[in-house]
Parts: C-alpha cells; structure tokens; sequence
C-alpha cells in the first residue's frame, strides 16, 4: 500500500499507525516490538510519538524498542541513532531501561556485537519452537530508504544483501556514506509482521519509483529485498518524494 500525504501529515499519519499496530500487539501479546530507523526523517515522527495525542494512545512501558542498524560510534555521539531516538523520544516516555535494546556499535568487535545482538533479540523475542534458527517476528519494522536506494544499512552491492542465515552484520559502508554500520538482515526484518517504510524529500523521488516500479534489481535498489514473508508493508511517502511515480499507483491521502 503506497499513502501520499503533505509532509507534516506523513509523520501524523506515521504516528496513527505506530499507535494503532502497537495497540494490536499489546491486545494480542500484552507487549508491542518496535525496531527503529536511524537516519533523519523519522526524527519528526518519534517527537510527536512522545506528544500528546500519541503519548497516551500507548502503554510505553510495555514496548520492546530495537533499532534497524546502527553507526559504528558511541551511544553518545552525534551520528548515533540510538541517541537521536533517545533525545526525541524515549526520555520524555520514561521509557524504562530493560525495554530498550540498543545495538553496542561502540564495541571495537563490531562482528561480535552483532552476535551478541542476535543473542538479544533471541532473549527478548524468543524463539519460534522447534524450528531452529528461524527469525522471529518483530510487530512493527521502521525503514527509511536512502538516496541510492539502500534501507537500513543494507547498501549497493554490499555482502549483507546476500545473507540468508544471520540476523544482524557488521559490514563495512561504501563511500560516499563510507564507515563500518552494523545492520538487521533482509531474513530478520522480512519476518516482521508490520514494516513501514517512512520516505519523505524530492531528492529520493527518483529512486523511490526505481524501487516501487522499475525492474527488480536489489543489488542496485537494497530497498527492493523487503518484502514480508506473510506481514504487511505499507509506503508512508510525501507529495515530494512521489512526483515519478506513475500516476495509476498514486493514492492521495
Ligand atoms: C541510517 C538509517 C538509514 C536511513 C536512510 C535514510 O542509519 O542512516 O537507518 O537506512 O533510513 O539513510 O536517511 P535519511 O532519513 O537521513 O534520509
């Protein structure tokens, strides 16, 4: 499904429905997993979760929050996803510590911090009994897509595109982003019961429509490995970043 909204109103629209799917969850399960994108465009998104009328659509105590990927630096530092979610979002929640599952992308063995994210998101989620090793199921799975098409830190021409047995990486980031990132895998994210891409800016309207309608190249467009085993994936998109679609899919919200 592909929502055409202003921008002011994708990122209420986005709100409405992060509330609506965890309120699902938390009837059906008591809990509501929530991984997050990093980059920038959700930023607006996680500010109005933590405004009224959102913040009190949720019990916030009772969500699993995880992140998509994350940059190799500090939980401090200014690229960090972690510490923009936790500045926008999570400290005016008061969400409580032992709910909150950042990626230790400070670590100096960044493949075994994956590992021991994998361990955590096992822990958290549990495993799927008697079926070894398949990826659990998030409720709820944020994206973002880049300029060249990438999503999560899954970029062109990367080994991550590839892999079919992990569930998080570390990978070493082609220029120009460049850099090591540790990232959620297309197995681990393509379980998830709910995905949202959330993409907003002209500067992505070209490759959006490369991704939603061109040919299938995943190598090229990473964003084009998403597609949930049995979940739904909705296209959360602003006027701007839709001007190349072909008209016959465009649905004004
Ligand atoms: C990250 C993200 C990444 C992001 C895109 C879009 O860590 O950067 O997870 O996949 O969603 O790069 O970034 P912007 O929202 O800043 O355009």
């Amino acid at each position: 499904m592909i929502r055409l909204l202003s921008e002011e109103g994708l990122f209420h629209a986005a709100a409405e429905e992060v509330c609506r799917i965890g309120q699902l969850s938390q009837q059906v399960t008591g809990r509501f997993s929530f991984v997050l994108s990093g980059g920038s465009t959700p930023r607006r998104l996680y500010e109005l979760l933590a405004e009224h009328p959102y913040r009190s659509e949720l019990d916030w105590t009772r969500v699993e929050f995880f992140w998509g990927d994350e940059r190799a630096v500090p939980p401090d530092h200014p690229d960090s996803n972690f510490r923009m979610a936790r500045e926008t979002m999570l400290d005016k929640l008061g969400v409580p510590p032992e709910r909150i599952h950042r990626i230790a992308a400070e670590m100096k063995d960044l493949d075994e911090a994956a590992r021991l994210y994998e361990v955590e998101i096992e822990a958290v989620l549990g495993r799927i009994a008697g079926v070894a090793k398949r990826p659990p199921h998030f409720n709820l799975f944020l994206l973002g897509m880049g300029e060249d098409g990438h999503t999560a830190s899954l970029f062109p021409g990367t080994e991550a595109l590839d892999e079919s047995e992990r569930w998080v990486v570390a990978q070493d980031v082609p220029a120009p982003i460049s850099g090591k990132r540790i990232t959620m895998t297309p197995p681990l994210i393509n379980a998830a019961h709910f995905i949202i891409f959330l993409v907003a800016g002209a500067k992505k309207a070209d490759v959006l429509a490369q991704v939603i309608q061109g040919t299938r190249d995943p190598h090229r467009y990473p964003a084009q490995l998403i597609h949930p085993l049995t979940g739904e994936v909705a296209w959360m998109i602003d006027r701007a970043a839709s001007t190349s679609l072909i008209q016959h899919q465009r649905k004004e919200a």
